[in-house]
């Protein structure tokens, strides 16, 4: 399966700095052969959109609504990101569930929505360090990703991208070891194939917390991992080039 590369960039940036940032990944392109996206704040998608015309750079947002359209103070449509090129939208990253009370039902409203409206959803499980302490990982990730299966078609599943981002390795510099983070989505591939036959054997599903250049090629290693979603790394074009890179010669 090609691998693809999501860089996260969260709340950082500014017009200036993505410039230099966009412009900077648009140098190093040339040697890239996975696929490559940004997902990057709200009010910078017609920046970037404008930055990355012409190239192979799939343009994200970092949320989208679970609405269609209306009465919804500060939220963002799926039609509007379509609007502004996008392809790809994260949902139910850790910081939206910790930060802004997302449950699993809101995340799977909003995948749903998503995929109605015509964009990838990248959809982020994971579990926190008291989870993990008490061996509860493939449990509650169990959980996040078959609320999610509950609310889809067959077909919608299969369009999915999900991404295991264990919360105590995002922005930590810590990491499960590639062999643990390949446990976890080998399991989440058998309850996406257990529902979707072969189907599900095609949903990527990437790796995400703390991955860098040094550490990239022990995951994208792993049979179940197809990539990676990255936050802290995406900030320098040289990182993320890397990191592209080294996904590339495992295409
Ligand atoms: P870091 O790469 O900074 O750990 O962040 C990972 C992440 O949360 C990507 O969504």
């Amino acid at each position: 399966m090609r691998k693809l590369i999501v860089g996260n960039w969260k709340m950082n940036g500014s017009l200036a700095v993505n410039a230099e940032l966009l412009a900077g990944i648009r140098q190093g392109l040339h040697k890239v052969q996975c696929d490559l996206g940004v997902c990057v704040p709200f009010p910078y998608l017609a920046q970037c959109q404008i930055l990355l015309e012409g190239t192979s750079v799939v343009l994200g947002a970092q949320d989208v609504s679970s609405h269609a359209v209306g009465a919804y103070t500060g939220q963002v449509s799926t039609r509007m990101l379509l609007d502004f090129g996008c392809r790809f939208a994260i949902v139910g990253h850790s910081e939206r569930r910790e930060f802004c009370g997302e449950t699993d039902e809101v995340v799977a409203d909003k995948v749903q929505r998503a995929l109605a409206g015509g964009l990838t959803p990248i959809v982020c499980v994971g579990e926190t360090l008291e989870n993990k302490e008490d061996g509860r990982t493939q449990e509650i990730v169990g959980r996040q990703i078959d609320a999610v299966l509950r609310v889809l078609e067959d077909a919608e599943i299969a369009g999915l991208v999900v991404a295991y981002e264990p919360v105590w390795a995002i922005g930590t510099g810590k990491t499960p070891t590639p062999e643990m983070a390949q446990e976890v989505h080998a399991m989440i591939r058998t309850q996406l194939v257990g529902r979707i036959g072969d189907a599900g054997k095609g949903v990527r599903i990437l790796y995400g917390g703390s991955m860098k250049p040094s550490n990239a090629a022990g995951f994208l290693d792993m049979t179940d991992i197809d990539g990676g979603l990255i936050g802290g790394a995406a900030l320098k074009a040289a990182d993320f080039l890397a990191i592209a890179s080294v996904a590339s010669a495992r295409n």
